[in-house]
């Protein structure tokens, strides 16, 4: 096969696992395939870049810089929608619409506001040419670079469909509420503020200057208007069929309505209904389906006529402050949590809400005993948005904020300039100590996925592990048997977590597979204050060694790119407390790597040369990127399909049906995850 063949293969073997991933959720190969596919894909456009081509799958993971973003003319001006708050509004709108018509049926489709940034995407000859951001309604920025990072957008369409040659697609760009989570938490976990709220997010990402930093934000966009001169459509209805047809994400949520009161129907159903969804949404909006009605109707100055939006008030509920619990986080930031007499709001039953800071308690002026308002909106945890102080008692005092830590009795301090009060005592604090040990183990740090639910309390809490060099100290003896009753906090019921041989071997597997993770993920791992994963892996590929980072000086540190004041001031400290060197000290003597290793993985053991494995459904505390290094890193060979080639297919929980008769015809042997253990302990 030629060059420009392969390339093009690869592309479509790409697309379409993209596409079956995140659009229909299956996936028919595993991630380690689909990385080998898209990295043999960057190495040919590397090799041979006038191949490569716009609308490759390799644009999605960034790299293109901009330095400001080129302002382009809308060709149809990105209008608003006239805004509804009652059904009465609705009524009114739905009675304009009828006159509008002269008395002609109709009928409706409803979707939901989805509160994101505003998107402009043109296609041409299938290729997605241009984003371009809503601006001003007439011009807009060009973020072509990062919207391309959208897995679920496609970057061409097939060319077997029928499209137009020139078409334009709007929709809402977002962040989903889980990336969001994920952001705050990696935020959170390096000290710094967190992020507002996701269209806030949402937005600041698509304008990021740098597209690879935007692709690790995981934004996603829903599309939900289609537009080209000469459209072959008689409905929006069709057109969003087939713009699901062309592999556009179009959310599955809407629905054709025959009049206004299915609308208003659909408008109960999805008052709380919208809380499920992956993303955050204000309201609905209600669109005419005849396009040709559309344009009978037309446009004000500012909006359509055929549409509306029907905004919903924030839920809203009062309740009782019962009590304030201060919680210390790994960075030893306090904060407050409101314990409230429990209330039901949107659907769920709210028991707590954040109160952020002690500047937070002061501003509400809130007190304990106090009616107070919660309300869920766009944000995911409730809030508190004021009090009623008819109902406050007279006898209630204000809060004193804490001035020694809850857990450990240090007294608290506050930085200059900052909203939070600090634990000092980050060496003995308990909640700082697990929360370091947490960091440590999470899946983008040492990847230790046996250590969790509640396994690291129990190591804890019997002294084995207190801090994160303690882990190589585990074994055999001091792991079996051990065991503890544990109460949940949340929901206050009782388990018994206790380590039987599965557990114990599972740990130790991912102790041995912690070997084989790269310098930048274990510099994150350490836990230095604002070192998130990002930062981490630019200092690790700046300074290549841990040796040169401990000796680096201020100057040095914030010559890196990206790499600022706080940053390295926060390095330079972490270093200068000889226990942090002793526990670095430890690990390296533990094996793990402190050295940026640009070639492939270092091989563990030899006993699975010769040998080829396939693995099939999922494994209880085993990750399938671990089980992956894990046989690679002791020189097992990986295969993507079972054959007669295939020397062992390991069998999972929901194994595949397909691989498990095609291995049993071709007499393939099947193994646990405990054989396989078996396997690679023998010596
Ligand atoms: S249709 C002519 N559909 O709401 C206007 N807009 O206030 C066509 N939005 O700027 C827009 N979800 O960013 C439409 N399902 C949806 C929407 C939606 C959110 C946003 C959009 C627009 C704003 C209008």
């Amino acid at each position: 096969m030629d060059i420009e063949h392969k390339i093009n293969s690869l592309i479509e073997q790409i697309n379409y696992h993209t596409h079956l991933y995140y659009q229909e959720s299956q996936s028919e190969i595993s991630d380690f395939e689909f990385d080998s596919l898209l990295s043999e894909l960057t190495e040919l456009e590397t090799k041979y870049p006038h191949l490569k081509k716009a609308d490759s799958p390799t644009q999605r993971v960034g790299g293109a810089i901009t330095k400001n973003f080129e302002t382009v003319e809308h060709k149809y001006p990105m209008l608003s929608l006239g805004n509804t708050y009652n059904e009465q509004d609705l009524f009114d709108f739905d009675e304009r619409v009828k006159k509008g018509l002269d008395g002609e049926d109709f009928e409706y489709v409803c979707e939901q506001k989805f509160d994101g940034i505003s998107l402009s995407l043109t296609y041409q000859n299938g290729i997605l040419t241009r984003a371009v951001t809503r601006g001003d309604g007439t011009k807009g920025d060009d973020i072509t670079h990062n919207v391309k990072t959208i897995r679920t957008l496609p970057l061409s369409l097939d060319s077997k469909k029928v499209f137009p040659a020139i078409f334009e697609v709007r929709g809402e760009g977002f962040m989903p509420n889980s990336s969001f989570e994920r952001l705050n938490k990696e935020k959170e976990e390096a000290g710094e503020s967190k992020l507002m709220n996701p269209r806030n997010a949402a937005s600041g990402a698509f304008k990021l200057q740098d597209s690879k930093e935007a692709a690790r934000r995981g934004l996603d966009c829903y599309l939900y208007y289609l537009m080209a001169d000469d459209l072959p459509f008689g409905s929006h209805e069709e057109s969003i069929l087939a713009l699901k047809d062309w592999g556009f994400n179009v959310s599955p949520t809407w629905q054709k309505c025959k009049n206004i009161q299915e609308v208003l129907a659909y408008i109960e159903t999805w008052k709380t209904k919208r809380f499920d969804l992956p993303l955050n949404t204000d309201g609905i909006v209600i669109k005419v389906n005849s396009l040709e009605q559309q344009k009978i109707l037309g446009f004000t100055s500012k909006s359509p006529r055929w549409a509306i939006s029907y905004k919903f008030k924030a839920e809203g509920a009062t309740t009782i402050l019962e009590s304030i619990s201060y919680q210390v986080g790994r960075t030893g930031a306090v904060t407050p949590v409101a314990n409230l007499k429990p209330v039901l709001l949107a659907g769920t039953k709210v028991k707590r809400a954040s109160l952020h800071n002690a500047n937070e308690i002061e501003r509400l002026d809130i007190r304990l005993g106090d009616t107070i308002f919660v309300e869920k909106g766009g944000e995911i945890i409730p809030k508190i948005t004021g009090v009623d102080f008819t109902k406050r008692r007279n006898d209630s005092q204000a809060i004193v904020y804490i001035e020694n830590c809850p857990d450990c009795g240090a007294k608290l301090f506050r930085l200059e300039g900052e909203a939070n009060h600090y634990c000092p005592n980050d060496l003995g604090c308990p909640p700082q100590l697990k929360g370091k040990l947490e960091h440590f183990i999470q899946r983008k740090a040492m990847n230790m996925d046996s250590l969790g639910e509640g396994k690291i309390e129990l190591l804890f809490d019997k002294g084995l592990v207190k801090t994160i060099d303690d882990f190589f100290t585990l074994n055999q003896q001091n792991l079996l048997g051990l065991e503890k009753v544990i109460e949940d906090a949340e929901t206050g019921k009782i388990r018994k977590v206790s380590f039987q041989q599965k557990t114990v071997d599972n740990i130790l597997l991912a102790i041995q597979n912690a070997k084989s993770i790269p310098f930048h993920q274990v510099l994150f791992a350490i836990g230095i204050r604002f070192v998130g994963a990002t930062v981490a892996e630019k200092l690790a590929n700046h300074f290549l060694t841990i040796e040169n980072l401990q000796k680096a000086s201020f100057e040095a540190l914030i010559e890196v790119p990206e790499i600022g004041e706080r940053i390295a001031k926060s390095v330079i400290d972490f270093f200068a407390i000889d226990r942090n060197n002793t526990i670095i000290n430890n690990l390296q003597n533990a094996g793990l790597q402190f050295i940026t290793e640009k070639k492939a993985l270092a091989f563990e053991s030899s006993s699975l040369a010769g040998k080829s494995f396939l693995y099939s459904g999922t494994f209880e505390n085993l990750s399938r990127e671990a089980l992956e290094k894990i046989i690679e890193s002791n020189q097992g060979k990986l295969l993507s399909g079972v054959s007669s080639k295939l020397d062992y297919l390991i069998i999972g929980d929901k194994a595949g049906a397909s691989k498990v008769e095609k291995a049993q015809k071709l007499n393939v042997k099947m193994i646990s995850i405990e054989e396989f253990n078996a396997l690679l302990n023998q010596v």
